[in-house]
């Protein structure tokens, strides 16, 4: 049956190496990048890093956006905005990238782990109610502190798994109950929509990233979406140095981050989001092509959930056990075809070890049962 599987890939891929997800360069990415070296504001100010920002707001109807240097500067920021301190609780999600649990502990935060639902990959909101109901209790202050820890608990942060939305209204839901902010993490999600509204817009804060690896690539680079005016001018503020705007005086009001994305990258951005509508077309196509193949197969494919439309940046499919994983894995990348495994817990690894988290039994299965599958856009 894997065998079966290579070869339908290769059929939709093409011979020789196959990867994981290649990016595409076919649109005015080079017209984009000559001109931003002929301008020499090749650094992080020119017209495209605003140019992105717009095209950003244009897309995904946010209010405001802010370019970063990558996905997980964003996230960093977006937790201070949210007024993340040192020694607070921040709620996450087990299975996720590590840059999500990282950028937590830049703040001095902690991390606490918590389950994916049983048909979602991403934060399962009845695990985050009965976290809080056993757990947190408000206090006179109008927060929400950790019973055992005795820490304060100030946001939450759900990722959209490959693509495919959480279940954010009854996490947010759930999440004002306790007056936690919640912060998307959109690395992954950039094009996907729930009901009917972008992935990033619909928590006061978003993240975006567009790595190498992502729908659409500035190389590395990522994004802040913001609702609300007052916190994106602290969010252009401290990603640029804290630097008070002046022609020539140097005062930085306190200490800030170099954060702000290169012009150089945010020139193959603008050309890369020119794109993005095809580019999330062809993705869907061929998610459909999976579906249709796998399911007469025996192995799950993962599909958007219902009121979404997902951009299916990296297909996935769900195998029986950990031996079928491992097997699968084998046969794969042995004949050509990169595959890989979803993430390790983030609890598994030695920096997050002693944090908190519930039971994690959907993550775990996850972890022992998840592997992408090739997903670049076809050419
Ligand atoms: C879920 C998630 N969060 C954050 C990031 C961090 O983005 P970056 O690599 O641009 O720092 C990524 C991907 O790289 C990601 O997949």
């Amino acid at each position: 049956m894997f065998e079966e599987v290579t070869s339908f890939i290769r059929s939709i891929y093409g011979d020789g190496q196959v990867q994981l997800h290649e990016p595409r360069f076919i649109g005015n990415e080079k017209n984009y990048l000559n001109d931003c070296i002929d301008s020499t504001f090749v650094s992080s100010v020119g017209k495209y890093v605003d140019r992105l920002e717009k095209m950003l707001c244009e897309y995904t109807g946010s209010k405001f956006a802010i370019a970063t240097v990558n996905g997980t500067a964003a996230l960093h920021v977006s937790l201070l905005l949210a007024g993340v301190d040192k020694d607070d609780e921040v709620l996450t999600q087990a299975l996720t990238f590590v840059a999500t649990a990282n950028a937590v502990s830049y703040t001095g935060a902690h991390n606490v782990f918590l389950d994916s639902g049983a048909e979602n990959l991403g934060l399962c909101p009845d695990d985050l109610k009965s976290f809080l109901n056993q757990h947190a209790e408000m206090r006179a202050d109008g927060f929400c502190y950790n019973k055992t820890t005795k820490r304060r608990i100030k946001a939450c942060v759900p990722m959209h798994v490959f693509g495919h939305p959480v279940k954010l209204d009854e996490i947010m839901a759930i999440c004002l109950q306790y007056n936690i902010i919640v912060v998307e993490d959109a690395a992954e999600s950039l094009g996907s929509l729930y009901k009917g509204k972008h992935t990033g817009t619909i928590a006061p804060i978003g993240t975006l990233s567009f790595n190498g690896n992502k729908i659409v690539t500035s190389g590395g680079g990522g994004a802040l979406l913001i609702q609300d005016e007052k916190l994106a001018k602290r969010a252009k503020h401290i990603t640029t140095t804290a630097k008070v705007p002046h022609r020539w005086e140097f005062f930085h009001d306190e200490i800030g981050f170099n954060y702000r994305l290169p012009n150089l990258n945010a020139a193959l951005l603008c050309a890369q989001l020119e794109k993005l509508g095809d580019f999330k077309k062809n993705k869907r196509e061929t998610a459909e092509k999976y579906k249709k193949f796998f399911s007469t197969s025996g192995v799950t494919f993962l599909t958007e959930p219902s009121n979404c439309e997902s951009n299916y940046w990296l297909n996935a499919i769900l195998l029986k056990n950990k031996d079928d994983q491992l097997k699968f894995l084998s046969v794969t990348n042995d004949a050509g075809v990169m595959t890989r495994p979803i993430w390790r817990l983030m609890p598994d690894l030695p920096a997050f070890a002693n944090c908190q988290k519930t039971s994690l039994v959907n993550a775990r299965r996850y972890e022992d049962t998840v592997v992408n599958i090739p997903s670049s856009v076809r050419v």
